[in-house]
C-alpha cells in the first residue's frame, strides 16, 4: 500500500460519516482532494450537501466534481468539516498550513459542530514540531514578527513557491517557523496570537472530535 492509498483509505472513512442535507467545511491538501473527489462521486449517485472550501484550489475542484458551493455568510455553522493535517499529536492537537491554506482552515473548523482530521500514519508524532509551524502574517508586519519569533528562540523563513515568495489566497505571507519540538502547544499558541500583524498560526488545538488514519490497509479513529 501506498502513502496515497492509506490517505484515500482515511478519506473513505470520513465520507462514510456525512450524511444528507449536511453542509461541510471542504479542507485543502493531497488527503483532503481524495474526500473531496470521494464525496462528488456521491453527489452524483444522489447525495445531497453543501460545501464550503477552505481555499481558491478546494474550490475549484469541489465545482469540478459537482458539490454545491456556499459560504459561511450563508451557513454560518457548519456540520461536519472534513480536512486534513502535517502533524497530530496524542491529545489530537495538530499543525496545519503545510498547503498555505490554515487561516480560512482554522475558520472553518472553528465554524464546525464537527472537525475530522483525516491522515496517513505517518503524520502520528509524540510531540508537534519537526514540521516547521506555519504562520501567517501581513506582509507588512513580515520584518516584526520574524524578529519577535527570533527573540523566541525560533528561526523563520518566508514561505516561497517555484522560486518566489508564496502569497495566500488571502494575500498574506507564510513564514515556516522552527521552534524545536514543542512541549506546550496551547502556551505558544497563546504567545503567537498576541503578536501583531500575525494573522493565524497552525497550530489547531482542541479543535478536533476525531482522527481518522490511514495505514498497511486499513484505518483506525482516534477520538478526543
Ligand atoms: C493545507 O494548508 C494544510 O493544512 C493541509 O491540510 C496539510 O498540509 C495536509 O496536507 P496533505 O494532506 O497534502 O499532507
Amino acid at each position: 500500500m501506498s502513502v496515497d492509498d492509506d490517505k484515500r483509505l482515511a478519506a473513505f472513512a470520513a465520507v462514510d460519516l456525512v450524511e444528507d442535507g449536511m453542509v461541510l467545511g471542504l479542507g485543502t491538501g493531497s488527503t483532503a482532494v481524495f474526500a473531496v473527489e470521494l464525496l462528488g462521486e456521491r453527489v452524483k449517485r444522489g447525495l445531497k450537501i453543501k460545501g464550503v472550501p477552505t481555499s481558491d484550489s478546494t474550490a475549484k475542484l469541489a465545482k469540478s466534481v459537482g458539490i454545491p458551493i456556499v459560504t459561511l455568510d450563508e451557513f454560518p455553522q457548519l456540520d461536519l468539516d472534513i480536512d486534513g493535517a502535517d502533524e497530530v499529536e496524542p491529545t489530537l492537537c495538530l499543525i496545519k498550513g503545510g498547503g498555505g491554506a490554515l487561516l480560512r482552515e482554522k475558520i472553518v473548523a472553528y465554524a464546525s459542530k464537527r472537525v475530522v482530521i483525516i491522515v496517513d500514519e505517518k503524520k502520528l508524532v509524540d510531540k508537534l514540531g519537526k514540521f516547521h509551524l506555519p504562520i501567517e502574517v501581513v506582509p507588512f508586519s513580515r520584518g516584526l514578527v520574524q524578529e519577535t519569533i527570533k527573540k523566541m528562540g525560533a528561526s523563520s523563513v518566508v514561505r516561497e513557491k517555484n522560486g518566489q515568495v508564496f502569497h495566500t489566497d488571502e494575500n498574506n505571507l507564510i513564514l515556516d517557523c522552527d521552534f524545536g519540538l514543542i512541549d506546550d502547544p496551547r502556551a505558544l499558541g497563546q504567545q503567537l496570537s498576541l503578536i501583531p500583524g500575525v494573522v493565524e498560526h497552525g497550530l489547531f488545538l482542541d479543535m478536533v472530535e476525531r482522527v481518522i488514519i490511514g495505514g498497511d490497509g486499513s484505518v483506525k479513529t482516534l477520538l478526543r
